[in-house]
């Protein structure tokens, strides 16, 4: 994949070695993003980062991301804010926007929205999550937190146990996730939803052609293998009603009794967040926060990692990180 000038609207884009590109910049981006190193490579870049839906992670360590390249933030946050709740096209907003920043991030709840909105654009876009279609880059940061966690117990990606739980209908990240993973070999996906919130089709079949393990069920049961337990919330967003729902939270809950049960000790707890801590719901319990398993907060320190290396591949200024280096 030749990076430079590109847009990042999939993980169809990304094949294994450009994932490796991928990985080995994040990793030389540990001590800028420590703060141990300080780098002006992006002096005088404007990254527009527009979210047209909720976000807290993605949005903000986008901006964090390209700050710490030395690059500067205008957001737009809230669909009601822009020009867009007058009717203006996606074409026309990317047309305007574009000419007032070097790259753009983008969150919106229609699919598709994004590569549409791309099309309009003069720089590089990056899909921070478009509906219940993809969310690429938090697939990448999980991806990296998942190679990370098994190389901690000494285990690789191929070969491994996934167990991905909760809303896999509407739940972009597990569908994004699932795409990379299918890339690798002889993984073993245990996919539990309820039947109506299932793993959608086309993703099933990438995982049938890639000669992956697939069981589908809706009991939490045979994980003692797993190395990866996956959870996510009930995407209620994306439901036509609250009550809708409403029929589906709490069904999966994981709490340390549950772990201790169903898993092996050192199985790695993982979850995109926000994770929905209502009693009504509690997919991943408080009671958890100390197991040295769980990896959802290094998960989303990896993401500031990922997106400072995908706006330095992008941008094109990856070899150029050490030399701009400045006091710090
Ligand atoms: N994981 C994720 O996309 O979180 P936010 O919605 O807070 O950006």
């Amino acid at each position: 994949m030749n990076f430079t000038g590109s847009n990042i609207l999939s993980v169809e884009q990304f094949d294994l070695d450009s994932i490796q590109t991928v990985f080995q910049t994040a990793d030389r981006m540990q001590p800028y993003a420590r703060r141990q190193k300080r780098t002006k490579v992006l002096d005088g870049a404007i990254l527009g980062n527009l979210f047209f839906e909720p976000s807290t992670r993605t949005r903000v360590s986008f901006g964090t991301a390209f700050n710490l390249l030395g690059g500067e933030v205008r957001e737009t946050t809230g669909m009601e804010s822009s020009a867009l709740a007058k009717g203006e096209s996606l074409y026309d907003t990317a047309r305007v926007l574009s000419s007032y920043s070097d790259i753009i991030a983008m969150r919106h709840p229609k699919s598709g929205s994004v590569a549409e909105f791309a099309e309009g654009s003069r720089v590089p876009v990056i899909n921070g999550g478009d509906g219940a279609n993809e969310h690429p880059t938090q697939a990448l940061l999980d991806l990296y937190t998942i190679k990370k966690e098994l190389q901690h117990h000494g285990h690789d990606i191929n070969g491994m146990h996934i167990c991905m739980i909760g809303d896999l209908k509407f739940g972009r990240t597990v569908h994004s996730l699932s795409r990379l993973l299918a890339m690798y070999k002889n993984i073993r996906f245990t996919l539990i939803s309820p039947k109506e919130l299932a793993m959608p089709d086309a993703i099933i079949d990438e995982l049938v052609r890639g000669n992956h393990q697939i069981t589908i069920t809706d009991q939490v049961a045979g994980l003692l293998d797993a190395d990866i337990v996956y959870q996510t919330r009930i995407q209620q967003e994306r439901f036509t009603t609250p009550q809708e729902a409403d029929l589906y939270r709490g069904k999966f809950r994981l709490n340390s009794e549950i772990y201790t049960k169903h898993y092996k000790p050192n199985t790695v707890i993982m979850h995109p967040l926000p994770r929905d801590s209502r009693a009504e719901a509690n997919e991943l319990d408080n009671d958890l926060n100390q197991n040295p398993n769980l990896a959802i907060f290094r998960q989303a320190d990896n993401g500031v990692l990922i997106r400072m290396a995908l706006f330095a591949l992008t941008l094109g200024v990856a070899d150029l990180i050490e030399k701009y280096e400045c006091d710090v």
